[in-house]
């Protein structure tokens, strides 16, 4: 797929008088946004955990790298392909899990599992997600890549029954978020008073599972604050152990993938205990105020990992707006990326046609990054390719 491409077909649009939907900027697409969102919605996006520091430290460390392009390489043909467990990607962008998208646009995650698919991107469906798996897997259609997003139920038949409807979707890898056993201390949520999930938002998978409905005396439909009061509790307020990984790989036959992870010992621990890939990410900032720039905890965990000598995929997630962030994951140990916000403001300005806006603009710039920066495949880039500041 000839990703650069979007940026003719803008260019030769103009000559009919057309412009983009809206701004080709990823870093200004948050402001646009606002516009399109009220002000709870805007803030439950836009927002991150405390001060904001984690979320500016992540912007800024990609800032503090720079790629340092090499001349007369002859990457004219370029070829983004990857496999990244077991999943055959056009480039190595996967959407993150983006829960409650209802709140953006009325169709959310449907919008944006048909985005991904007629892209071929792999969409992550999140367990808080607006709509059900199988109708975000329905949205996603046969063949569609996907990957299904667990918040850890504290309920054992529960969490195997959310995972056996994500395997029979054709959800094909488990990504159990780690970072988000109880919600941060997040000002702009807090100062709105604004939590999707205690509306009743962002429930559609547990509200639909026939193993959480056989605990409550009616139906979510007929009782909404009872299902309320039995899921928040559920999924939120009570971290897990390693010793618990188990309980996970008996009821997902597929890859497992952790996310959250930012701590080197942390991602050898996860190799030791066989799992297959890691996210590092810090959640978009979302989380722990004051923490280390994702992109920083990135290259020290590369080398543990390598270390380990298991093969365990790394994924990156937190910050990334443009190809050349891609990049520099990539070049700092990374498989893959994870994009959050960026694809959720374009659901916000227009449905699925906004989602698919801004991945084919982060996808052209990639690309094109790519090839002026001297590389024909992304599997090229190693920190050799970066200048930084400390
Ligand atoms: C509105 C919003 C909702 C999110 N919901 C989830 C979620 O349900 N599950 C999850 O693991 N991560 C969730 N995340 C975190 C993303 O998966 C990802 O880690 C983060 O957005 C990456 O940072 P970025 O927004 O700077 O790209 C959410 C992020 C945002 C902005």
């Amino acid at each position: 797929m000839n990703f650069a491409n979007y940026q003719n077909e803008i260019y030769l649009h103009g000559l009919e008088g057309r412009v983009p939907p809206f701004t080709t900027d990823a870093t200004a697409l948050g402001a646009s946004a606002r516009d399109h969102l009220d002000a709870g919605a805007f803030g439950y996006v836009a927002g991150s955990a405390g001060s904001g520091a984690t979320h500016r430290a992540n912007r800024e460390a990609f800032d503090r790298h720079r790629l340092v392009p090499r001349m007369l390489t002859d990457a004219t043909d370029r070829d983004l392909r990857t496999t990244v467990l077991g999943t055959p990607m056009p480039a190595p962008v996967v959407l993150a899990p983006v829960g409650v998208q209802s709140i953006v646009h009325r169709e959310g995650e449907l919008a944006t599992a048909r985005a991904a698919a007629s892209l071929g991107l792999t969409m992550t469906l999140s367990t808080a997600s607006s709509y059900t798996t199988e109708q975000v897997a329905e949205a996603s259609g046969p063949g569609s890549p996907r990957w299904f997003q667990l918040y850890w139920p504290n309920d054992d038949d529960v969490c195997a029954s959310l995972l056996d409807r994500a395997r029979r979707a054709g959800f094909t890898t488990l990504v159990v978020t780690l970072d988000t056993w109880t919600l941060a201390w997040r000002p702009r949520d807090l100062d709105q008073s604004y939590l999707p999930f205690i509306r009743g938002v962002g429930t559609a998978i547990p509200f639909s599972d026939p193993a959480f409905r056989a605990g409550l005396a009616k139906p979510p439909e007929e009782d909404l604050d009872a299902a309320v009061l039995r899921w928040v509790p559920m999924f939120t307020g009570t971290d897990k152990s390693w010793s618990r990984l188990p309980f996970l790989r008996r009821h997902w036959d597929g890859p497992i993938v952790l996310k959250g992870i930012q701590h080197p010992d942390d991602a050898r621990r996860a190799a030791e205990a066989g799992i297959d890939g890691i996210v590092v990410s810090n959640h978009g900032g979302r989380q722990v105020d004051g923490a280390v720039a994702s992109l920083d905890a990135l290259p020290g965990i590369a080398r543990a990992v390598e270390r380990t000598g298991s093969g365990m995929e790394i994924l990156f997630d937190s910050g990334i707006r443009t190809g050349s962030d891609v990049l520099k994951a990539l070049a700092l140990g990374a498989r893959a990326v994870l994009v959050g916000r960026p694809f959720a403001y374009g659901l916000a300005h227009g449905g699925e046609d906004g989602v698919r806006h801004v991945l084919r603009g982060l996808l052209a710039d990639l690309d094109l990054t790519l090839g002026l920066s001297g590389h024909r495949s992304p599997a090229e880039l190693t920190p050799d390719d970066l200048w930084h500041r400390p």
